[in-house]
Order: C-alpha cells, then sequence, then structure tokens
C-alpha cells in the first residue's frame, strides 16, 4: 500500500493519471467504503490543492455529510437543492464555472467560485456524490469529468 502521495507535476491529465495509478492500489475492497472514500478525498485534494474535496452520502432520503478534506461544510442537502442535490436528482455529473450563477447554489464557504459534483452509483443505485470546490473561476471542465467519474468507479470494483 502507497505510504506516500507522489504529487506529480505536468498537465493537468498527467496529474489525474498519475493519480489513477495510485489510487488503484491505495483504494482496496477489504477497506469500508468510509476508510476509501477518506484516502480518495485527500489523494484528490492534495495533488490539485482544491479548496474543498469530499463525499455526501445517501442516508434516508437526503445527502448526508461523509470524509472530506477542507473546511467544515454544511452536513445536510435534500434531493434537488443546491449542486450536488441537482448531481442527485438529474445522476449527472455537473460543472459549475461561477457558483453565483447556479440558481441554489448552497455556499458552504464564499471562498467557493467553481464546483464540480459527480454522482456515484453502485450497480445503478445511487450512493452519494463526490462534491469539489476550486477558489477559482472555470477551474473544472471534461477533463475533470472523465478522471473523476472512473475515480469514483474504484469505490466498488
Ligand atoms: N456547494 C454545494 C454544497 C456543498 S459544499 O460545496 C461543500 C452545493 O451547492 O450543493
Amino acid at each position: 500500500m502507497a505510504e506516500e502521495l507522489f504529487i506529480a507535476t505536468g498537465s493537468k491529465s498527467e496529474r489525474y493519471q498519475h493519480l489513477l495509478k495510485q489510487l488503484e492500489f491505495l483504494i482496496q475492497p477489504t477497506n469500508s467504503l468510509i476508510a476509501n472514500m477518506a484516502n480518495m478525498a485527500a489523494a484528490i485534494h492534495h495533488t490539485f490543492n482544491w479548496l474543498w474535496t469530499g463525499f455526501y452520502l445517501e442516508e434516508k432520503g437526503q445527502l448526508m455529510l461523509g470524509p472530506f478534506q477542507g473546511p467544515i461544510a454544511c452536513t445536510t442537502i435534500a434531493k434537488g437543492k443546491g449542486v450536488c442535490g441537482t448531481a442527485w436528482a438529474t445522476e449527472q455529473t455537473i460543472i459549475v464555472p461561477n457558483v453565483l450563477e447556479f440558481p441554489g447554489h448552497i455556499a458552504c464557504s464564499s471562498l467557493s467560485l467553481s464546483e464540480i459534483v459527480v454522482p456515484i452509483f453502485n450497480s445503478n443505485n445511487f450512493i452519494g456524490v463526490l462534491d469539489i470546490d476550486s477558489k477559482e473561476l472555470n477551474s473544472f471542465d471534461d477533463v475533470d469529468k472523465g478522471y473523476l467519474e472512473k475515480i469514483v468507479t474504484l469505490l466498488f470494483k
């Protein structure tokens, strides 16, 4: 098991490729889902130095805060509310270039300017979302979407 995260330099794609390789070793089915999510959040967060990186898990019909890195965050989010609840309702990854222009965006931190939320499924069952916030506008694009959608599938291999 990797003891230390290697943070690659280079393009965003190159950094994701290194991150993905390390996560393939770090994320193991013998660990609990929470343990795997905790290491995954830490590895993504420190590779890109995002403002906030973490999970919300579906629990009793709402999203409940899960493992994360960054400032303290809202604990519950209703289906259809905010970016996270919308990603759940639509079952689609949502990229928000400017959170101030997303109707209903839930501001856990006023420092967050752009965001990506990736829904997570286990055999078609919705589990929760991966949410990443950036201090800069326009931080996320289809490269993030492609790699992050692949990365979250490691949780249920
Ligand atoms: N901004 C999110 C809420 C979660 S925090 O960003 C950690 C949303 O609108 O759903």
